[in-house]
């Protein structure tokens, strides 16, 4: 029979997150691995989807995404960020980040590109470049801060460089990017060149007055930015998918271009519905960010007692933990030992490093849940 796989998809893995889902139902284990809440985003979007497909809106929407959304979406980058992206030739709507993720590097990298990935790196940022027939090249973020050294990223940059793909609030070490490392990843990109992809999704998840600056604020920035978030994260209903990118005419021409070949457009009700919940952000966002604290709290103080050291996250929904020393060869045997034998998902961060092997002492868990499992998941770590 012949090899029925292309070959630009021959080096793709099968997503961490499906493998650990799976032995999660196998084993009935506590699920603190997949990034998503085991609960429903607010009752009032949901209502505001229904009423959508009630008032028949249920027909394909404008390819770029239903106007009083993206008007919404800029409206809310002005009001935080104060940047002004135009909702006719800046904002496309997307299904999920994931689209967007995957529009923005097939718009932009040509085979051969190389593009520079902050390691751990979100895993479909490095399938989306290998899917494009780009080069992806990586830096590492090192324990315990989870910084970088600016020269090292200098010296990754070479003519063959197209693009840098950023991620903050980060997943999953939960770092958010402070202002001076913003500043000099842009001269890099302003210096040699290159266009930012930048994942926010958790943008509006940030703790300890820890605030959040989108990299396209910076100067010389907007212009060369493909900024992209999800409103999956921002009102905890992932599995609505709908994502969106912002970036100028030029980019957005050229995303668009791949999207309407891709998906064309993403669910009509769902988008009436966030665009309502965008308009009600400022009465939403407190209790949102109040409820992630409590619980990102609550999960840190109760690791703290046991072997599994956690890292402080600055923003996201998730925590990275130490394995205890000499209890495990590395992350792969300790999450497979904790959800086959203790009932506990987690995930295996090494799947995240390309470069370094820091992953191999870490795993990653979501506080993104019920109080509840967060208890249920610490009575597993602490019976260990
Ligand atoms: C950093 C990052 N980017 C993108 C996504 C995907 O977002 P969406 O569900 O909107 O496709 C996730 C989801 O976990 C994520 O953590």
């Amino acid at each position: 029979m012949r090899n029925i796989e292309a070959d630009r998809i021959k080096t793709l893995p099968t997503s961490i997150f499906s493998t650990m889902s799976k032995l999660a139902v196998e084993h009935e284990a506590v699920n603190l691995g997949q990034g998503f809440p085991d609960f429903d985003g607010p009752e009032w979007i949901i209502d505001e989807a229904f009423r959508a497909m009630k008032e028949s809106k249920n027909q394909y929407a404008p390819s770029a995404g239903i106007m009083s959304l993206r008007m919404a979406i800029g409206n809310i980058n002005k009001k935080y960020y104060d940047i002004g992206w135009d909702a006719e030739t800046n904002i496309t709507v997307t299904a999920g980040a994931t689209e967007a993720l995957y529009c923005a590097i097939q718009a932009i990298i040509n085979p051969g590109d190389e593009v520079i990935l902050f390691e751990p790196y979100y895993d479909a940022h490095k399938a989306d470049v290998i899917l494009a027939g780009g080069i992806p090249r990586f830096i590492t973020l090192k324990k315990p801060a989870f910084d970088f050294n600016a020269n090292e990223l200098e010296e990754l940059i070479n003519p063959k460089t197209k693009a840098i793909i950023l991620n903050t609030p980060h997943n999953p070490t939960g770092k958010v990017f402070t202002n001076a490392e913003l500043e000099s990843i842009a001269a890099l990109a302003v210096k040699s060149d290159l266009i930012i992809i930048s994942d926010e999704v958790y943008e509006f998840l940030t703790f300890d007055g820890h605030s959040h600056i989108p990299i396209a604020t910076l100067p010389g920035m907007a212009g060369r930015t493909i900024t992209i978030s999800s409103t999956g994260k921002t009102f905890g209903m992932t599995g609505w998918k709908i994502g969106y990118a912002c970036a100028n005419a030029a980019l957005t021409d050229a995303i668009r271009k791949v999207h309407q070949w891709t998906t064309f457009a993403v669910n009509t009700p769902a988008q009436h519905a966030m665009a309502k919940a965008f308009n009600d952000i400022e009465n939403y966002l407190p209790d949102f960010r109040l409820k992630y604290q409590r619980k990102r709290d609550k999960l840190y103080e109760a690791l703290l007692q046991t072997e599994f050291k956690p890292h402080l996250p600055q923003g996201s929904y998730f925590i990275m933990v130490d394995l205890p020393p000499d209890r495990y060869e590395d992350d792969i045997e300790a999450a497979k030992d904790l959800v086959i034998n203790h009932g506990l998902a987690t995930i295996p961060p090494s799947a995240f490093y390309t470069k370094s092997d820091e992953g191999g002492t870490m795993l990653r868990l979501c506080f993104a849940k019920r109080d509840r499992t967060l208890e249920s998941g610490i009575e597993k770590l602490k019976r260990l």
